[in-house]
C-alpha cells in the first residue's frame, strides 16, 4: 500500500497565518501539523508516500520534509497547480501509486486513534473512519447499515447523522478510473466525498467508528483545540 499526504488547497479558514505558511506546516503544540498524519502512515508500516501540495509551498514543504529518510519512509512530490479538490489531489498520484492500493490522509487531521491494524488488513473497496460530532455540517456526513457506509453527503445543510467522515481515506487503485471521469461540484471542486460515495453505493465501502479523539485542524478554534488536545497527552 501506498501513501499520500494531501496538501495543497489555501488555507483560506486560517488567513493571515497561511498567507506564505502552507497550513500543514503550521505549529501544532511542539510540532508541525503535517507530523500527525504522516506519524498516522508510518504506524502502519507505509514508507512510500507521496506529499500533494500546491506551488507556492512545494520549496519549504520539501525543504522540511527532505527525502523521508530521518522518518525511515521514501517521500514523492506531487504539484497541484490549483486546489481544484481532494478528489484532483488525489489524481496526480496516480502514476506514484502504480496500481497499488492507497491510504490518503489530509494534512490537517489528526487521529489519536491507531489505525494501522484496519489500513494493513485492507484488501479492496473503501475504508473510512468516522467519528461521531457536534457539528457534522463542518464534514462529509455518513450513514451506516452495519459495519457499511450506506450514503455520504458533502456538509449537508441538514445532517442524517453526526458521524463525520474524516480525512483518512483507503481506497483501492480503482478511485483513480473514476477520479478520471469526475466532474466538478457546484463550488467547481473534484469532491473525495464522491469518490468514497461511489465505492459506498457498490455497497464496497467499511466505516470504522473512531474511539479517541480526532480533529481537522483548519480553523483557527480547530488548530488551537488539536494543540490543546496534544500538550494534554503529552503532560498527563
Ligand atoms: O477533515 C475531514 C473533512 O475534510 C471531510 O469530512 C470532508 O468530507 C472533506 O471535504 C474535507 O473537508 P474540508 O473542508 O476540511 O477540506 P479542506 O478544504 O480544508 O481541505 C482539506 C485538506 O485537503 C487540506 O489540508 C488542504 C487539502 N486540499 C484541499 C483542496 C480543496 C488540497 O490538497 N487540494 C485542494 O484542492
Amino acid at each position: 500500500m501506498k501513501g499520500i499526504l494531501i496538501c495543497g488547497g489555501s488555507g483560506s479558514r486560517l488567513k493571515p497565518l497561511t498567507d506564505i505558511t502552507n497550513k500543514s506546516l503550521l505549529p501544532v503544540y511542539n510540532k508541525p501539523l503535517i507530523l500527525y498524519p504522516l506519524q498516522t502512515l508510518l504506524d502502519a508500516g507505509i514508507t512510500d508516500i507521496a506529499i500533494v501540495t500546491g506551488n507556492e509551498h512545494m520549496d519549504q514543504m520539501a525543504a522540511f520534509l527532505g527525502s523521508g529518510s530521518r522518518f525511515g519512509c521514501t517521500f514523492h512530490y506531487c504539484v497541484q497547480d490549483k486546489p481544484k479538490g481532494i478528489a484532483q489531489a488525489l489524481g496526480l498520484t496516480e502514476s506514484f501509486a502504480s496500481g497499488d492500493s492507497i491510504c490518503a490522509i489530509l494534512g490537517d487531521n489528526i487521529f489519536f486513534d491507531d489505525l494501522s491494524s484496519v489500513i494493513k488488513s485492507f484488501k479492496s473497496g473503501a475504508h473510512l473512519f468516522l467519528k461521531e460530532v457536534h457539528d457534522p455540517e463542518r464534514f462529509g456526513v455518513a450513514t451506516v447499515k452495519g459495519n457499511r457506509v450506506d450514503s455520504i453527503e458533502e456538509k449537508p445543510v441538514q445532517p442524517k447523522t453526526n458521524l463525520a467522515v474524516t480525512g483518512c481515506y483507503v481506497y483501492d487503485n480503482g478511485c483513480y478510473a473514476f477520479i478520471k471521469n469526475m466532474k466538478p461540484s457546484p463550488r467547481g471542486e473534484l469532491e473525495i466525498t464522491d469518490v468514497s460515495r461511489w465505492y459506498a453505493e457498490k455497497g464496497q465501502a467499511v466505516g470504522m467508528m473512531l474511539k479517541e479523539e480526532w480533529i481537522d485542524a483548519g480553523t483557527f478554534e480547530s488548530l488551537f483545540k488539536a494543540a490543546e488536545m496534544v500538550r494534554k497527552r503529552l503532560t498527563k
